[in-house]
């Protein structure tokens, strides 16, 4: 039976953990080795090792409603983006209202998880931890969810980059950047295209004299605000859109591609990637495009070579007087405290069954929480993903065998989606389905269309919020239904700064009435008898 359960990192996913431990009434015991909850959205002044960072501009790129976990709605006068403070005072509320940090050791890092010799038996690990003192210690725990985040190690490809010795100015990981303090007139490189280096090029473009974007493969950029000034992630991402998204997939992508191009034509401002839109999590940047038509941001192909302060390009153009290279080149995940038949072996990735449970274990006793990537907000992923392991762990749900997981995994990599880049990557509501029906909490709709069609209309058609998932079912809440009716005014809230009244009667109406009654006038008069019998001038 499993208890003790032992929880590593108290970011979202941690904190997550610790509450859906709670839920099915085990022990959590959370290790988090700084003084604080939050993770990535504790901001730090000075980058800490070990650790994810953000610069000082992040704001989400999900929206407030699609972030939110499932049973605690991010308080309505929040903004939609919200900046990366408020993300951490949202987490903070959420720790609060569910007692979760007195179940949390600050300042304890895990240093090694390891398999108890009768591990075959009872599935426990030995869990050893050390206190910023240097005290170490060790304890048993039943399970293990490892929650340690993984944009924690810098990925910096030097040697891809010959005469990178020779460069005279400064360069550093994105993962360095703070703020554009200190940039000031200078000339910068921007290596990579990711969200990090689209959001870092702007940042230095408002004050640097120039900044180059240098991307291999360009990117889909996609706005915050969808029609009508709404959060995009609102609009377009319900139930339906999915169903649609799976049956005509090409047609649905074209469609986006055309929309996009609508804004702003990819080719022409040099971003148009090779890959089509779902193949690959786009950039969400609302300035990069004001920037590069304002001519601040200039984008610019591969880097081929460096030489002294001067920057050569696949297509042998070269961007001289460089001062400063900013590498947005990823990271890489580590996870250095686990037993090493459990970590990627090199050059391999991490094989994990849903990307939560790593499938050679005999028993289920350990799992990866908040490993993915997707089109949507992670918080709702990871959430689902750590309901669903306590009940694994719990016996209430059993795991298929090690060689079907396996063929799964299989199944779920490259080879099946050719177009699919990042084998971390998910497809969000059918993978929230998948494990909400290992939970017991996918909503059915059909008996909602039969006993409550106000609801069901607003769980097929409206956003899927991840509030829908704690309608029936282990883990149900209920305020859910009236989370997901009233997500709507959450949304408009923030906005209500200046009350601007309504009309009475709306403009365009009265307009269309006067265009109209104007046409049937001049055709009348036209077609009018009368007009033959006009007298002549
Ligand atoms: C710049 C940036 C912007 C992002 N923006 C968004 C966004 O807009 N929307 C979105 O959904 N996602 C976004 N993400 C993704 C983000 O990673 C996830 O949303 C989520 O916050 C990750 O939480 P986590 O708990 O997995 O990891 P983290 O937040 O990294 O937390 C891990 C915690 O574990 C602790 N820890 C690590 N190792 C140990 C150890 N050995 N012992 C004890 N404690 C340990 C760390 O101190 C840390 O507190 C963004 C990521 C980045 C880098
Ligand atoms: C490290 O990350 C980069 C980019 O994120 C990737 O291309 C590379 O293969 C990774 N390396 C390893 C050893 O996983
Ligand atoms: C938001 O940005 C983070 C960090 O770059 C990325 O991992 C995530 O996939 C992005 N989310 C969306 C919805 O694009």
């Amino acid at each position: 039976m499993v208890q003790k359960v032992a929880v590593i990192g108290a970011g979202v996913c941690g904190l997550i953990s610790i509450k859906a431990c709670l839920d099915e009434g085990l022990e959590p015991t959370c290790f988090e080795s700084s003084h604080e909850i939050g993770g990535l959205w504790r901001f730090k002044d000075e980058p800490e090792p070990g650790r994810a960072n953000i610069y000082q501009s992040v704001v989400i790129n999900s929206s407030k409603e699609m972030m939110s976990l499932s049973d605690f709605p991010a308080p309505a006068e929040l903004p939609n983006n919200m900046h990366h403070s408020e993300v951490l005072l949202y987490l903070r509320l959420y720790a609060q209202a569910f007692r979760l940090p007195q179940h949390i050791h600050f300042k304890t890092s895990v240093v090694s998880v390891r398999q108890t010799p009768d591990f075959a038996a009872t599935g426990q690990w030995e869990v050893e931890t050390e206190r910023r003192d240097g005290r170490r210690q060790t304890a048993v725990f039943d399970a293990v969810m490892v929650c340690s985040g993984h944009f924690t190690k810098p990925h910096l490809p030097l040697r891809n980059f010959p005469g990178i010795e020779s460069f005279k100015g400064r360069y550093f990981h994105s993962w360095d950047y703070r703020n554009a303090e200190g940039l000031q007139g200078k000339r910068v490189v921007v290596i990579g295209i990711g969200n990090s280096g689209g959001d870092i090029a702007v940042d230095i473009s408002r004050v640097a004299e120039k900044v180059f974007l240098s991307t291999r493969s360009g990117a889909w950029v996609v706005s915050r605000l969808g029609q009508g000034g709404l959060p995009a992630d609102l609009v377009g991402t319900s139930r339906v859109d999915a169903m649609m998204q799976r049956l005509f997939p090409s047609w649905i992508n074209r469609m986006v591609e055309k929309k996009l191009d609508e804004a702003f034509d990819h080719r022409l401002y040099g971003l148009k990637p090779k890959h089509g839109y779902f193949a690959q999590i786009p950039l969400v940047n609302d300035d990069l495009p004001a920037r590069i038509i304002s001519g601040r941001v200039q984008v610019k192909p591969n880097v081929k070579e460096f030489c002294g302060s001067t920057v050569v390009l696949v297509d042998g153009t070269i961007i001289d007087k460089v001062d400063i290279v900013v590498f947005s080149t990823g990271y890489n995940y580590s996870f250095p405290f686990l037993p090493s038949a459990l970590q990627a072996q090199r050059g391999e990735q991490l094989r994990l069954y849903k990307h939560v449970f790593p499938p050679a274990l005999t028993k289920p006793t350990l799992a990866v929480v908040g490993f993915i990537q997707s089109f949507g907000a992670i918080n709702p992923l990871a959430e689902m993903q750590a309901r669903w392991v306590t009940r694994v762990f719990k016996g209430l749900t059993t795991l298929p065998s090690e060689e079907t997981m396996m063929k799964e995994i299989e199944k779920d990599t490259a080879a099946i989606h050719p177009r699919k880049c990042n084998p971390h990557q998910v497809n969000y509501i059918p993978y929230l389905d998948s494990l909400a029906e290992q939970v017991g909490v996918k909503p059915n709709i059909l008996w909602l269309l039969l006993t409550d069609p106000r609801l069901a209309l607003q769980v097929l058609l409206g956003p899927c919020t991840s509030y829908q998932y704690r309608l029936t079912g282990p883990g149900q809440w209920a305020g859910a239904r009236q989370a997901i009716l009233t997500q709507w005014q959450r949304v408009h809230q923030p906005f209500r700064t200046r009350v601007v009244p309504e009309p009475e009667t709306r403009p365009s109406s009265r307009r269309s009435i006067i265009v109209i009654v104007s046409c049937a006038a001049l055709l009348c008069s036209f077609f009018s008898p009368l007009a033959f019998f006009r007298p002549p001038q």
